[in-house]
């Protein structure tokens, strides 16, 4: 058995998080990681990081390839990996900052950060590492942390507009959480892509686990809008179109997403897609409705080239 090093987790909430469902993917994950014989793994749609951080603490993989369209979240990323003792100072005196003052007077603190944060977008490098990205990550760990259901959502301008959270306490730094992280990303490299730079990087004895933005499920239901970025049809088919050309080169390949047959039983989007692989359902227990009577039970789809 693999020993277990570290203890690392999600340091950020994000839409589509993996959290929930890690026991279920487990069991689907290719024989050849659970032996030991996969030395490389790449997440080409990181978000959360759930799956990496479980896949890189339970299995013996040497280096991780980590990348996402996001570079707000990818910059998050690298401030951890290099600079995370700086990154727990700047949180720190937000976060005392904000535990010192009444309800009223955090939600006009929460405004005045989100509108610094935004004003200060345009200053920011992002292809580029510099001091000034330890600010910036600590800010956005601080309004994911306290914003309204822990959302990343930017609009078409880039501008974070998510509002205020009202938690009582929210858990806005966890140092050995984010040590840990750190010593964790020692072993990966983490840049800002599109998901096609994959097949510019692998090579052979990877595992590559794709978790693209959900096809929306109803027309009302939003799950896409992770940033100014829309991931539509035509993105999933692009994705479809790699996973075929990557799945003959050896490589093990896993990517989920939602089913539409949870509204449409007729709905074969991802069949017709990915005929020929292997494709699996799993319980989510996500909302779909916000119809109480409607919620429920739903499907989640695995497809695996193995
Ligand atoms: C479902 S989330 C990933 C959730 C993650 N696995 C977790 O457990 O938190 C999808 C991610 O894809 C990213 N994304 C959207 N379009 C992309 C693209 N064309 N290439 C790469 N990443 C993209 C979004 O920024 C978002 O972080």
């Amino acid at each position: 058995m693999h020993q277990i090093l570290v203890k690392a987790k999600p340091f950020l909430k994000w839409a589509g998080g993996k959290g929930q469902l890690l026991e279920q993917i487990d069991k689907h994950l290719p024989i050849e990681l659970k032996k030991g014989k996969i030395k490389y793994y790449y997440e080409p749609f990181l978000g959360g990081g759930a799956v990496f951080f479980h896949i890189m603490q339970k299995y013996p993989i040497q280096f991780s390839y980590l990348s996402d369209l996001n570079e707000e979240l990818i910059l998050v990323y690298s401030v951890l990996q290099k600079s995370v003792e700086q990154l727990i100072n700047e949180l720190t005196k937000l976060s005392n900052e904000y535990y010192k003052i009444d309800e009223t007077t955090r939600e006009e603190y929460f405004y005045s950060i989100r509108h610094a944060f935004n004003e200060k977008r345009s200053k920011i490098d992002f292809d580029n590492y510099s001091a000034n990205w330890i600010e910036r990550a600590s800010e956005t760990i601080f309004l994911n942390r306290t914003c309204y259901n822990g959302l990343f959502r930017l609009n078409k301008n880039g501008a974070f507009n998510v509002p205020f959270g009202r938690y009582k306490n929210p858990r806005i730094l966890d140092e050995d959480n984010l040590r840990n992280v750190s010593k964790l990303l020692e072993r990966a490299k983490i840049f800002k892509a599109d998901f096609a730079e994959v097949k510019n990087i692998i090579d052979k004895d990877f595992f590559i686990y794709f978790d693209p933005p959900y096809r929306p499920i109803s027309k009302t239901a939003s799950f896409t809008s992770y940033s100014k970025y829309d991931f539509i049809d035509a993105d999933q088919k692009r994705l479809a179109r790699l996973f075929r050309e990557l799945s003959h080169n050896g490589n093990k390949l896993l990517l989920s997403n939602s089913d539409p047959k949870n509204e449409n039983p007729n709905d074969d989007f991802f069949e017709e897609l990915y005929g020929g692989f292997n494709i699996t359902r799993i319980d989510a227990n996500r909302m779909i409705n916000c119809n109480a009577a409607k919620r429920g039970q739903i499907k989640e789809l695995l497809i695996t080239n193995y």
